[in-house]
């Protein structure tokens, strides 16, 4: 609801029951608010209040500020949308004013609004995803392994442009896999972005080696050159060089390959391209994914596209990927019997999610178009709210969104970025902050980080003053609406507080 809507709503004591009732007629609402002359809620009207009235022979004219005195339901700012749902149950109404520490409404919850949940990113299916798993079910390959993953595996790798590809049961799994194929052993450096969800950097811990984190960069929140350069200058004095460098394509945006890759070559170091959240993404007209001597996807339930959860580890050099396999399915030897002379994991792909993967791929650039239309609507729509930094898209590089991610500004932004999130999910509108460092988690302390700059850290102040909005491919223009009005209202309200008043 906008404040120009919450306006809209708010009458004056002496308001008369005629006032009210055409007032109630314009807006529509079934509630009107009763505000002192300092915006202080007394009441609030319903249509029954009113009916009631009338029935109870009220003049027209008397003032709203007679009726019976009833104690409004109201909630404070730290509500949640089930604590309200529970409220509107106990009460048996359908509204609730939501009033500052003052008492001043700064919302009003309506109960249709919490029937349906807005995702920040859920699962959109195609129409062949059944077919291809119905036809798992009638040949019986529910088994690991089978002709879907063989041919999900090709149509992947042939999509993006990369020779192999390998399917695993997650993102985190082929990122482990690819560590291991990338020589990783206990006690060795491995760096990563510091931006990142926690799957990018859990498996150095896995093969018992030691994170060394890279800040972002302002340009393209991905990892900043500047900062790598400095982290292999220290490396070199240290004798701590990395046996590889994960380099993370963060929401739905390739890094920016130019710049880095050169630095990995120089020292040689090879790259392992965590691509999780950029499938379908370009950079300079190439896949993101096909850049790293090994790349990783994710199709975890929350990304472009899903296979309920699973990833993908692809590389060119088809002995990794082989290796990939075996290592994936326990490390079998080919023997007849079961011959093992070395560990391995059990992180092959089901036929049956494979299945699921080959039907959603047919439709990844829909998804990648859908989900910028996402973007643009958003961008469009809060174009005047000029305090919204969109995370940027430099030249030659083609995200896919696969989320809209904002910045607010100021030294009060982290406050109002979780004001602004609270108010979305009083509304059951689900937002989230952008990914928290790793260098700046407890799991991580005292691991080695080197920010973009001496004198700034791009990612502790992304991750302060960032938020990530719904931006699923299924997110219907009337659910984007309901967002980009909540998100007006808080953000000016957050502004002028006494807009009500
Ligand atoms: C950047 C990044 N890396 C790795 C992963 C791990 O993928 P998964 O959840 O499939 O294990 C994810 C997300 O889930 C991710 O966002």
């Amino acid at each position: 609801m906008s404040p120009n809507k919450l306006a809209a709503l708010s009458i004056m004591p002496a308001f008369t029951l005629r006032e009210a009732l055409l007032r109630m007629d314009q807006t529509a609402r079934g509630i009107l608010l009763v505000l002192r002359d300092d915006g202080i809620l007394v009441r609030t009207v319903t249509d029954g209040d009113l009916r009631r009235a009338i029935l109870n022979h009220a003049s027209d004219a008397s003032p709203v500020g007679e009726l019976p005195d009833v104690k409004p339901v109201t909630a404070n700012q730290d509500a949640n949308a089930a604590g309200i749902l529970q409220l509107m149950d106990q009460h048996q109404i359908d509204h609730i004013p939501i009033l500052d520490s003052r008492g001043k409404p700064v919302d009003v919850i309506f109960r249709r609004e919490l029937s349906q949940r807005i995702w920040l990113s859920s699962p959109h299916l195609g129409e062949e995803e059944t077919m291809f798993v119905d036809e798992a079910f009638k040949t019986n390959w529910i088994a690991p392994l089978g002709p879907h993953v063989d041919a999900f595996e090709r149509e992947l790798a042939s999509h993006i442009g990369v020779a192999h590809a390998a399917a695993v049961s997650s993102g985190t799994a082929a990122i482990h896999l690819g560590l291991v194929l990338l020589g990783v052993k206990s006690g060795d450096t491995v760096f990563c972005s510091s931006l990142t969800f926690v799957g990018s950097c859990n498996p150095i811990l896995y093969c018992g080696a030691r994170p060394v984190f890279i800040d972002a960069e302002p340009q393209t929140w991905n990892m900043s050159p500047a900062a790598l350069e400095r982290a292999f200058e220290w490396a070199k004095r240290e004798n701590r060089m990395p046996a590889c460098v994960i380099l993370v394509n963060l929401y739905g945006q390739s890094a920016d390959m130019d710049s880095l890759l050169p630095i990995c070559e120089r020292y040689g170091v090879p790259v392992l391209e965590d691509a999780a959240e950029s499938l379908g993404a370009h950079y300079k007209g190439r896949s993101s994914g096909s850049f790293g001597r090994i790349a990783v996807y994710s199709f975890n339930g929350n990304k472009i596209i899903t296979t309920s959860g699973g990833g993908m580890l692809v590389a060119d050099d088809p002995d990794l990927v082989a290796k990939a396999r075996k290592l994936s399915t326990q490390a079998r030897e080919p023997a007849p019997h079961y011959e093992h002379t070395e560990l391995g994991f059990n992180y092959r792909m089901s036929n049956v999610l494979a299945g699921i993967g080959r039907g959603q791929l047919r439709v990844l650039k829909q998804r990648v178009a859908q989900r910028r239309r996402v973007f643009e609507r958003y961008v469009e729509a809060l174009a005047d709210l000029r305090e919204v930094q969109w995370m940027p898209e430099p030249d030659g590089f083609q995200s896919t969104r696969w989320l809209t991610c904002f910045t607010l500004g100021g030294s009060d932004a982290n406050v109002r970025c979780h004001r602004v999130m609270k108010a979305l999910e009083r509304h059951l509108i689900e937002a989230r902050p952008v990914w928290k460092p790793m260098h700046l988690q407890p799991l991580f302390m005292g691991a080695p980080y080197f920010s973009h700059d001496p004198e700034m850290d791009v990612s502790a102040n992304l991750f302060q003053s960032g938020i990530c909005l719904p931006s699923g491919s299924n997110l219907s223009e009337e659910q984007q609406d309901r967002v980009i009005a909540h998100l007006r209202h808080t953000l000016l309200m957050a502004e002028d507080c006494s807009a009500l008043a």
